[in-house]
């Protein structure tokens, strides 16, 4: 088998920003209350006209651009999304056809905010496997399209963005170490997105009405404390690594204090956790790809480092990785 890395990275975040100020305008919210309670200060926001695909194509442009990768030398592109531009044709394939990635097959994975580790790891089945040599993945969500403003429970966590990376052969000792997928669907009503049952000869069918995000904000926090922590010490243990070995832990950021309660029950010294939450709030899947980018960026990881990659998300799904930069 060969060993299997990100070969480049690349993100995208719309310029418009959202701050709490602002949110405290719309409902019953303070920017205190957000901060002590979640940790985000402010988010982005595509405009009206800026889809899922834009956001992963601005992402996928730079990753290419990075990696001084030629886009027809691309074999496969997952995006992994829960927000697509439609129901088909999928992110992946406007991708192909914005960067002219020709040579590529194309595909979208529904995994929440876990997707884009779920990404990771197929990519890397493809690549260890010698099916194909580049993989392109990248996370992207336009999830404010699915927030509902008027909800003060959940209109204050989220924001939108995009990370990609590149996944090819990496060097002797380096790359992907280990991989953990999970999924714990007896938690999946705790955060929904459910689309209304359409009767055909029913005359007051509204077609207009677009579905929200519905949250058990309390019993989420719980559940992804407890999966997060265990999908890291999986990890580990299918690395052969320990935690002090552990240079950087990179999280879905979800809450600040949700990471605050997994690096307390594993003792991680904060100062080895990257955070980027303040500015960005939850961007489903694009949360850990755009963290990854800029831990990278800022030199919380240099070439050597020992990442760990965690996260979860609605399904419930969580996952993680052992990454040897
Ligand atoms: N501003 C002010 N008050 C708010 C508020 C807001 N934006 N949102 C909720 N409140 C209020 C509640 O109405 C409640 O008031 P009450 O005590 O009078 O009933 C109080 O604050 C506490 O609410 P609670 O829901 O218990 O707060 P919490 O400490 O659990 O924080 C979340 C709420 C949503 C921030 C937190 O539960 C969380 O982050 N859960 C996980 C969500 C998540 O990760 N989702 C994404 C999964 S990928």
């Amino acid at each position: 088998m060969k060993n299997i890395g990100i070969l480049s990275t690349g993100h995208y975040l719309p310029s418009r920003v959202l701050t709490n100020a602002d949110l405290e305008k719309i409902v019953d919210t303070t920017d205190e209350w957000i901060i002590t309670r979640t940790g985000i200060k402010e988010r982005r926001i595509a405009d009206k006209d800026e889809r899922c695909s834009h956001l992963a194509i601005n992402a996928a442009i730079e990753a290419l651009e990075r990696g001084k990768i030629d886009a027809k030398d691309i074999d496969l592109i997952i995006v992994t999304t829960i927000t697509p531009d439609s129901n088909f044709p999928s992110v992946a394939c406007l991708v192909q056809k914005a960067i002219g990635a020709t040579n590529a097959a194309a595909f979208d994975i529904s995994a929440a905010c876990s997707g884009f580790l779920y990404g990771l790891t197929t990519a890397k089945q493809f690549l260890a496997g010698g099916i194909y040599k580049k993989v392109l993945v990248i996370a992207a969500e336009k999830i404010t399209d699915l927030v509902d403003w008027n909800d003060r429970g959940t209109c204050v966590l989220f924001g939108d963005g995009a990370g990609a990376c590149i996944l090819g052969e990496a060097e002797e000792g380096h790359g992907i170490l280990s991989e953990h997928l999970h999924a714990q669907g007896e938690f999946g009503h705790l955060m929904a997105v459910i689309t209304e049952m359409k009767d055909p000869l029913e005359q007051d069918n509204d077609t207009t009405k677009s579905p929200v995000i519905n949250m058990q904000g309390k019993e989420l926090f719980k559940v992804a404390v407890n999966s997060m922590a265990e999908a890291i010490e999986i990890s580990m243990k299918k690395a052969g690594v320990s935690l002090d070995q552990i240079d950087c832990v990179v999280p879905h950021q979800a809450n600040d204090r949700i990471i605050t309660a997994v690096a307390k029950k594993l003792n991680i010294p904060k100062d080895k956790i990257f955070i980027n939450i303040h500015k960005y709030g939850n961007m489903s899947a694009a949360s850990i790809a755009v963290a990854l980018y800029e831990a990278e960026k800022q030199g919380s990881i240099k070439k050597g480092s020992l990442v760990a990659l965690v996260t979860f998300g609605a399904g419930l799904v969580s996952a993680a990785n052992i990454v040897r930069w």
